[in-house]
């Protein structure tokens, strides 16, 4: 089976989380590593819980502390959603492997230039790692395959009215990638609120019974949480995953390529992916926007990782 090699940059973050296990446990997937960058929380936060979810689900790939602000330099954590650990909901173990000596985006580099194919770039936190990666190096676009990215929204946003959390961190970033005339591939809001975190979903990781679907069941029952209190969402949209889950079988999303833009100066709209979905601005189509989620087949890979990693 042909597998793609892909570095995941995130901000861990409980839907993060679960996009690092079906990452490393997706068998068409070859996770070469991961790379964070604030968002949820702050940055040490991010990177700690990064390690302690490779703990927890036994990842072992290298893993690299990125960007601790935006390219202008707003910080802003989503701790009324992620709580105050940025990852709240379950104890989680302590690491079992250090941090890699080189800073995020340079590992991104050394993995892109090492790896003897193409490789994909998923990002599930605000942009800025892969931002920061496309300016320091240049000479090595060329070896990037794809970038996913879980951000934006083809109508509204979570952030502010029209703004979605990643995007609006980091506009600037936002603008850089998308400019970056590479394959790219958006999974926003219009797709990943139909990733739901449903009653049937707990029932079957109730069922796997291992410590790792406790954790996860732990984990989620928090974000369910925090998702009612704020948007009135008692099963919260699993939004991360979906940046991957689109690696392994095309068919789980419904796309269309169409011109995308980031709004960097509205008053009220910065940081809005201007998604012309009906191509009707004369703007050249420059983004795959999934739109539509097979949301079954989803939670069938979902759940599988959760069930391989449970046992690994
Ligand atoms: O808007 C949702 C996105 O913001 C997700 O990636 C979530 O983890 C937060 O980073
Ligand atoms: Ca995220």
């Amino acid at each position: 089976m042909k597998k793609t090699p892909v570095v995941l940059d995130c901000d861990p973050g409980h839907d993060d989380a679960m996009a690092m296990i079906l990452a490393a446990y997706n068998p068409h997937i070859e996770l070469l590593g991961i790379t964070t960058v604030s968002g949820n929380g702050i940055i040490d936060k991010v990177t700690e819980n990064a390690l302690r979810i490779c703990a927890l689900a036994n990842i072992r790939v290298p893993v690299a502390q990125g960007a601790g602000t935006a390219i202008l330099g707003s910080v802003e954590a989503a701790t009324d959603i992620h709580g105050e650990t940025a990852l709240d909901g379950a104890p989680l173990p302590a690491p079992i492997f250090e941090l890699e000596k080189i800073g995020g985006v340079e590992l991104i580099a050394k993995l892109v230039k090492e790896h003897p194919e193409k490789v994909t770039l998923v990002a599930t936190g605000p942009l800025t790692n892969i931002a920061l990666f496309l300016k320091m190096y240049p000479e090595l676009k060329s070896k990037v395959a794809h970038i996913v990215f879980m951000g934006g929204s083809a109508s509204r946003g979570n952030r502010t009215p029209y703004a979605e959390f990643n995007i609006w961190m980091d506009p600037e970033a936002a603008d850089v990638v998308l400019k970056s005339e590479l394959p790219l591939t958006m999974c926003g809001l219009d797709v990943t609120h139909q990733a739901l975190v449903t009653k049937e979903v707990f029932a079957r990781l109730e069922k796997m019974g291992t410590e790792l679907s406790k954790t996860v069941t732990g984990l989620l029952t928090f974000f369910a949480k925090t998702y009612d209190e704020v948007f009135e969402m008692p099963e919260p949209p699993l939004h991360d995953p979906v940046a991957i889950a689109v690696l392994i079988d095309a068919s789980v999303t419904k796309n269309r390529f169409v011109n995308v833009e980031i709004e960097l100066n509205g008053t009220y709209t910065r940081g809005a992916t201007v998604v012309d979905t009906y191509n009707r601005s004369g703007g050249k189509p420059n983004v795959t926007v999934a739109l539509d989620l097979d949301a079954p087949k989803f939670w069938n890979m979902m759940l599988e990782a959760v069930e391989k990693a449970g046992v690994s």
